[in-house]
């Protein structure tokens, strides 16, 4: 994990991650690869963004000997996802956190304005006791993840990380000037977005090429 030129932006350069970004990008890619691969990879951000979760000890016995063995305390994640790739994402990391919590935050942006707007919100009760992932393969103009963070902000959780996958330098100034305080983490920052708000060189609508929708 390296930082970049950007404050708070974590780059995720793991070799696997990036091969398997390259073939996601890659517009041949069927919907049944472009699933599979974002499943992986989220795998692995999941295991890189976790790294500094605390461990604490616990007497155990193995099969030879006793021993104090470090166990995760607490392990108290959230897994947000932003409707509707972000899903996409949740689904891979939740193979390594089997036993985080899951909320979503519908948000769609109107295709003339990119204005968002929320329809569907809900994470769990206890989310004031719990560190927040807050997921979406792409990071673009960074109005989703803007208002998604004011959004969780208002329940309180006890921290926040935004995770994706590819983000564009106009998201993340976006996100630094409203939300300085949500360190991001990504597996590549492009170039720019075009004039539909699309990230170039990017990989199309995350959306429609895990659920096949286009
Ligand atoms: N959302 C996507 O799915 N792709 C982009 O390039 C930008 C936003």
């Amino acid at each position: 994990m390296t930082q970049t030129q950007f404050a708070n932006v974590s780059l995720i350069r793991h070799p696997l991650i990036q091969h398997k970004l390259t073939i996601m990008r890659k517009v041949e890619t069927s919907t049944h690869k472009f699933r599979g691969l974002l499943q992986e990879i989220s795998m692995l951000l999941a295991y890189e963004v976790t790294r500094d979760m605390p461990l604490s000890t616990v007497a155990i016995r193995t099969p030879v000997a006793q021993m104090n063995a470090p166990m995760l305390e607490g392990k108290k994640i959230v897994l947000v996802s932003i409707l509707r790739a972000g899903q996409g994402i949740v689904d891979g990391m939740l193979r390594i956190l089997p036993s985080a919590r899951v909320g979503h935050i519908g948000l769609y942006r109107e295709p003339k304005t990119h204005v968002v707007v929320e329809y569907y919100f809900k994470v769990p009760r206890d989310i004031s006791e719990r560190d927040v992932l807050l997921v979406d393969p792409m990071l673009a103009t960074g109005n989703s993840a803007v208002a998604a963070v004011h959004r969780l902000k208002q329940t309180n959780p006890r921290s926040i990380k935004f995770v994706c996958l590819l983000a564009a330098p106009e998201g993340i100034r976006q996100m630094q000037e409203e939300h300085p305080d949500v360190p991001i983490f990504t597996a590549a920052v492009d170039e720019h977005l075009d004039e539909h708000g699309y990230i170039v060189p990017g990989l199309g609508d995350a959306g429609d090429r895990l659920f096949g929708t286009k």
